[in-house]
């Protein structure tokens, strides 16, 4: 098979055959077909776009370049969540151990910060000692026995999506439905789920910036994940405004540990609870979603949430009781009185990769200890000289990120509405 004749086929709109697929990932993940070929296939999908059957069957064939977890059949299902990433989206750290708690497996295969987004894994290691680069047999073992990681995706999972991956970064293919579709489906389905809730974000600090894209894309997930016999449903969610009070990676781990302990905010606590109980209804471990809901709140009230998250944590080899160190704070003031209309939540992700929370380059060392807490939310009435956040910066860092917050947070003097937190459930 002629790897041209396949770029060119896409190029022109026409669908390619399952084995003009296999042929290229394949040759691809074992490098018999080269990087710009690849690139070209990218592109050419990100332009003309896939159909149903083509992106099942990238997936499929990305998923079949690495291995897929087995787990015993032992009535404890093999459980999911994947976000497509935000600002201050830590639900991750709450959900795992509290699904664990509910008798379920949850082998977690996060990522790193992305673009502006934060990632679940950087998170963690702010955690002195966490590690995130668990193989096959510690991610077994640690599931069966606590019943929750959450860990990078070494290179056993998946192999074809690290290479394209990395490819797609800098050939501007990222925002691509099918690409990314593939990219996370086939990583979620190496860990053998029976069951699997996707969080798709849209707004400022998301990568679909319009309702209706995230729609498209949550469908695409969620049929590619049916079709691969995983129980599989979507949440559309808000991200015009960082999830919770805290961004940032120590930062946010403390707010976990907050939610954990039954004290979170609000927001934070209804996107877990409804990822959480989505769960928990496809596994039959509850019935009805008021039932689900009170098997959740039955683990954080009786502390069994927040003691599964410090076992996950040990297991991973971190220590939580070592004091996360946070940056120094100070305080950035409204300029005028009035109604908090808009927020540019990306300006925020991107803030913090200024004060060295998040990556410019691969090889940065991040500085866990920086990050922002909101004040103010949308729809909110401020006063001129009431704080809209607290910043944790070091001298020298914070000039530059309170500009960048100032302008990303828009008054307004007319009474603005505060966005709906979960818009639509797919199927
Ligand atoms: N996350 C992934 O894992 N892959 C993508 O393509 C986008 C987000």
């Amino acid at each position: 098979m002629n790897p041209v004749v396949t770029i060119a086929n896409k190029r022109d709109g026409k669908e390619l055959s399952r084995a003009e697929i296999a042929h290229f990932i394949h040759g691809f993940a074992t490098a018999k077909i080269p990087e710009y070929q690849m690139a070209a296939l990218a592109m050419a999908i990100y332009l003309q776009g896939m159909t149903t059957a083509e992106t099942a069957a990238l997936t499929e064939e990305m998923l079949a370049s690495g291995t897929v977890m087995r787990w015993h059949d032992d009535g404890r299902a093999v459980v999911d969540k994947h976000s497509t990433g935000g600002i201050g989206d830590k639900t991750s750290l709450i959900l795992a151990p509290l699904l664990a708690c509910c008798d379920l497996r949850v082998p977690m295969l996060s990522g790193r910060g992305l673009g502006a987004t934060g990632g679940t894994l950087d998170k963690l290691e702010s955690i002195p000692g966490f590690r995130t680069d668990l193989d096959r047999n510690e991610i077994h073992a640690i599931v069966n026995r606590v019943g929750c990681v959450i860990t990078g995706a070494s290179q056993e999972f998946a192999p074809a999506d690290r290479k394209l991956y990395a490819l797609r970064d800098v050939t501007a293919t990222v925002p691509s439905i099918p690409l990314i579709t593939a990219s996370i489906m086939s990583k979620k389905l190496a860990e053998g789920l029976d069951a699997l809730v996707l969080d798709v974000k849209w707004g400022s600090g998301a990568f679909m910036k319009t309702a209706e894209n995230a729609r498209r894309l949550a469908h695409a997930l969620v049929d590619t994940g049916l079709r691969m016999g995983v129980k599989t449903v979507g949440l559309v969610t808000d991200m015009n405004q960082p999830l919770g009070r805290m961004s940032g990676n120590a930062l946010e781990v403390n707010e976990s540990l907050e939610v954990l302990e039954g004290k979170g905010p609000a927001d934070l606590w209804q996107v877990t609870e409804e990822l959480g109980i989505e769960l928990l209804l496809a596994t039959g471990r509850s019935a009805t979603r008021a039932a689900a809901a009170e098997m959740l709140q039955g683990h954080v009230q009786s502390g069994r949430a927040r003691e599964k998250f410090a076992e996950m944590v040990h297991a991973q080899g971190g220590d939580l009781a070592q004091a996360r160190v946070i940056a120094p704070a100070t305080e950035v003031i409204s300029e005028r009185a009035g109604y908090v209309s808009a927020i540019d939540a990306e300006e925020f992700g991107l803030a913090i990769i200024e004060l060295g929370g998040g990556r410019k380059l691969m090889s940065d060392k991040l500085d866990f200890s920086t990050g922002i807490e909101m004040r103010v939310r949308l729809g909110e009435r401020v006063e001129r000289g009431q704080p809209l956040v607290k910043l944790f910066a070091h001298a020298g860092q914070r000039e530059h990120a309170e500009r960048m917050i100032q302008r990303a947070i828009r008054i307004d003097e007319q009474p603005a509405s505060a966005p709906t937190l979960i818009v639509e459930r797919i199927p």
